[in-house]
């Protein structure tokens, strides 16, 4: 059996030198925990359409684009143009911009939840701003959100999005558990905890914390908790009792926007009251969004008092919105349409392949994203995520670095819209030879 990690040592040899200098000046040698993997991270020099660079100058399928981010791939032309032409017209103002109106009335246009739109510089921030207006204007202090869930990485959000599960208590009745070191005692108060797809527990827990509950906030299709989509009993059973009682229902579309043109919620026909978005809003920019109902968002209406303030010295900054701008542009319904096509038809080649192999796995696909789960039994939510063996993961992770695929080191994929037949040929001949050199069964 072939060591992919002493194959990765042997063949990236520039990324470790460059580990060895970062660690001195970054902890773990990175600026982000989610690009972090043992034995050292791999450092991209560059990337073009569906391929990046490594600091080897190895060329690899990016089967990931910055965590879906890169729906049109790395250096599209029309993107690069956009950049280009408002880089040479400045970049940064204090003042508004005529872009930002275009790109918030594109989105609202798509978007079904959306009357008016506030854009920030990362998905951290829209969740946060989305659960502090909804807080604000139900005047209740406590957030619900869903076991393995993922939001980013304020205080509200690091609550219960991979807690160990020997700690989390009842499965339909789930502990609030920190995600971090220093999560404050009253977050944990004040964030309650639903199980995933689980309709008649999520209920129970809703009615019993309805009276101190501003919202419920969810991924309608869990992203890189696992590619996990919500069954559509369990999206319009929480839109049903957050409506009946009064609680803002916040869809995080900061993934699931790249499933259709007005994302997740357009395919499910559920509407939220406020949405989040980030990742390919931004066209490969830190560019996020927050918006919804016009009721909601009007406490941010500078012109009213009282007010909520949001600055940020990039929001809506021209050069993001440039790039976001000539992305979305380009995202007609026909490319989600064949964007999904493909991913679905990925899905297929994968069960094949491993069923080839005679390795139980699950294959977890939602339009143009898919994760894959070492797991006899199906990924419906947290707990079954969590029992997945992610030592396999781990091996088949490296094995494809080292076959010249890069997933995300929790075996989440994405495609992008340059990627063809052949290089989609090319990642599941990838999978064949990695699980031919491993052992899995
Ligand atoms: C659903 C979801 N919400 C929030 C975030 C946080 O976004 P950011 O990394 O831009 O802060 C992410 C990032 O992956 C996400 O997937």
């Amino acid at each position: 059996m072939i060591d992919p990690e002493a194959v990765y040592r042997e063949t990236t040899p520039a990324s470790r030198a460059l580990h060895e200098r970062a660690v001195k000046v970054m902890p773990g040698g990175t600026t982000r925990t989610t690009t972090y993997f043992e034995p050292y991270p791999l450092y991209i020099d560059r990337g073009d359409g569906c391929r990046v660079w490594d600091a080897d100058g190895t060329e690899r399928l990016d089967m990931i684009g910055n965590y879906t981010s890169m729906i049109l791939g790395h250096a599209h032309p029309k993107v690069v143009e956009a950049i280009e032409r408002q880089a040479a017209r400045g970049t940064a103002f204090a003042a508004a911009n005529p872009l930002e109106v275009e790109l918030a009335t594109l989105l609202c246009e798509r978007v079904p939840s959306l009357d008016a739109v506030r854009f920030c510089n990362s998905g951290t921030e829209a969740t946060m701003f989305a659960m502090r207006l909804a807080r604000a204007f139900t005047g209740r202090p406590k957030i619900a959100r869903m076991e393995g869930g993922y939001h980013g990485t304020h205080e509200y959000a690091e609550v219960s999005t991979r807690p160990l599960v020997a700690e989390a208590g009842p499965i339909d009745d789930p502990t609030p558990r920190p995600d971090s070191m220093a999560t404050p005692q009253w977050v944990l108060e004040n964030v309650v905890v639903l199980p995933y797809n689980n309709p008649d527990a999520a209920e129970r827990i809703i009615r019993r914390e309805a009276s101190s509950l501003a919202a419920v906030i969810l991924e309608p299709i869990i992203g890189s908790g696992g590619v996990i989509a919500a069954t559509p009993e369990f999206l319009s059973r929480v839109r049903a009792v957050t409506r009946e009682l009064g609680i803002l229902l916040i869809f995080d579309e900061i993934i699931s926007l790249r499933v259709a043109p007005g994302g997740a919620q357009q395919l499910y026909g559920v509407t939220p009251d406020l949405t989040t978005m980030g990742k390919i809003i931004g066209g490969g920019l830190p560019v996020a969004a927050f918006g919804g109902r016009a009721d909601v968002m009007e406490m941010l209406d500078p012109r009213h008092e009282p007010h909520i303030s949001q600055g940020g010295t990039y929001n809506g900054n021209p050069i993001g919105m440039a790039a976001g701008l000539a992305t979305m542009k380009e995202l007609t319904p026909d490319v989600y349409k064949d964007l999904n096509r493909r991913g679905a038809r990925v899905c297929e080649q994968l069960v094949e392949v491993f069923a080839s192999h005679d390795v139980p796995v699950q294959v977890n696909g939602a339009g143009s994203m898919f994760a894959l789960h070492f797991s006899e039994q199906p990924v419906v939510d947290y707990r079954t995520m969590a029992a997945a063996d992610k030592r396999k993961a781990r091996d088949l992770f490296l094995g494809l670095l080292n076959h010249g695929v890069m997933m995300a080191p929790r075996l989440m994929g994405a495609l992008s819209t340059p990627m063809g037949e052949d290089d989609i040929q090319l990642f599941v001949d990838a999978v064949d030879e990695v699980l031919g050199e491993q052992d899995h069964r």
